[in-house]
């Protein structure tokens, strides 16, 4: 069997917990514990204005579950038909085995090859570029790859700088053999330079967890970074595809924050309506935002076939990257 040159994304499926908290839920919240935020102050410096949290006892394999069944079904496939899973998470449900290995379980599936991809909240672009990988190299034909977070889990509900940032999701993607493009060109990048700007710095160790297991971040330092890898990684994904920033038809950056998002729109002299912004309504869903965001997008009608996307991804590690795609 000889390879296929291109890899295709046949189908987009999405899910949200049911449990919607908006910016006045957050705030009367936080007032228990005494402490100070307002709608106001969240929605100007982040463009935030609700977050959904999952319920007790559902973890990221319930949100991918969902949220692969709905792109398996938008891309006329069945779990049967998958050989790869590959989920992208800093939330699994578990140290070990895989999310991907439950899901597939979750799936009534087995055999096929299922691993998870931790990039933070690069994680989809990341796990997006690994499969269109495999896919080319003819080492899979039909894979499933999957954003899945509950942040809320990680969460320090005493500090109001990030509490108030992040929500819990899933999205998911087909990805298929393909004699036309598809993946047009990818660009991963990290840096663990800055592993202390945003991280989760527990651990677990003799049975107990060392360490601080909530999520740390400076803000600052953060925005200032993501600014710029934003729009370089957007240049170089366009040059490996001998295309230039004319021919994007949508940008669809990872949702941490609207400043950001136009921020590197605006870098990219793409024109506001070209920029799917969805943290206002999820705020910030780490690996699971974009394929969220796309799937959102999708089913708006607003990105059609043919369309060219660029989807990109900045978080902890310091990782980025980007994959630009025909739709
Ligand atoms: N409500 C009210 N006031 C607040 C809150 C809050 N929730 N949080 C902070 N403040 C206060 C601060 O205490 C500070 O008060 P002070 O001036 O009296 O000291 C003031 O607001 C300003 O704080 P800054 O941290 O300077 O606010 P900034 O404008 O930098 O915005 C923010 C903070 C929103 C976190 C911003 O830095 C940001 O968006 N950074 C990027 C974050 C990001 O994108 N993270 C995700 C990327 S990677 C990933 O997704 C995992």
């Amino acid at each position: 069997m000889t390879a296929p040159l291109h890899s295709r994304i046949t189908g987009t499926g999405s899910h949200l917990p049911p449990r919607r908290l908006s910016n006045d839920d957050m705030t009367a919240m936080l007032a228990a514990r005494g402490i100070e935020t307002s709608d106001a102050w969240i929605v100007e410096r982040t463009g935030i204005r609700a977050r959904h949290f999952a319920a007790d006892g559902i973890n990221a394999s319930d949100l991918a579950l969902q949220a692969a069944r709905h792109a398996l079904e938008a891309a006329g496939r069945t779990a049967a038909d998958l050989d790869l899973i590959i989920v992208a998470t800093s939330t699994p449900d578990m140290v070990f085995p895989s999310t991907a290995a439950i899901l597939q379980h979750k799936l009534g599936v087995a055999g096929c090859a299922a691993f998870d991809l931790q990039a933070v909240c690069s994680g989809f672009v990341y796990a997006l570029s690994v499969a269109d990988a495999m896919v080319r190299a003819g080492s899979a034909r039909c894979a499933l790859v999957v954003g899945a977070e509950v942040f809320s889990r990680i969460l320090d509900f005493n500090d109001r700088t990030t509490c108030v940032l992040f929500g819990d999701g899933a999205g998911a993607v087909v990805l298929e053999a393909s004699e036309t493009p598809g993946i047009l060109a990818s660009d991963l990048h990290a840096d663990g330079r800055h592993v202390g700007i945003l991280c989760v710095p527990g651990t677990v160790s003799g049975g107990q967890v060392l360490g601080d297991p909530l999520l740390k971040m400076d803000g600052q330092a953060v925005f200032k970074l993501a600014v710029g890898v934003l729009e370089s990684a957007a240049r170089a994904v366009l040059a490996k595809a001998g295309r230039t920033e004319e021919d994007i038809d949508w940008l669809i950056p990872h949702q941490a924050n609207i400043r950001i998002m136009n921020g590197t729109a605006k870098k990219l002299k793409l024109p506001s309506d070209k920029l799917v912004v969805t943290v206002d309504e999820h705020g910030n869903t780490s690996a699971a935002s974009v394929p969220l965001a796309l799937d959102v997008a999708v089913r708006s009608g607003r990105v059609q076939r043919g369309d060219t996307v660029l989807l990109e991804g900045v978080g902890g590690g310091f990782t980025w990257g980007a994959v630009l795609l025909d739709f």
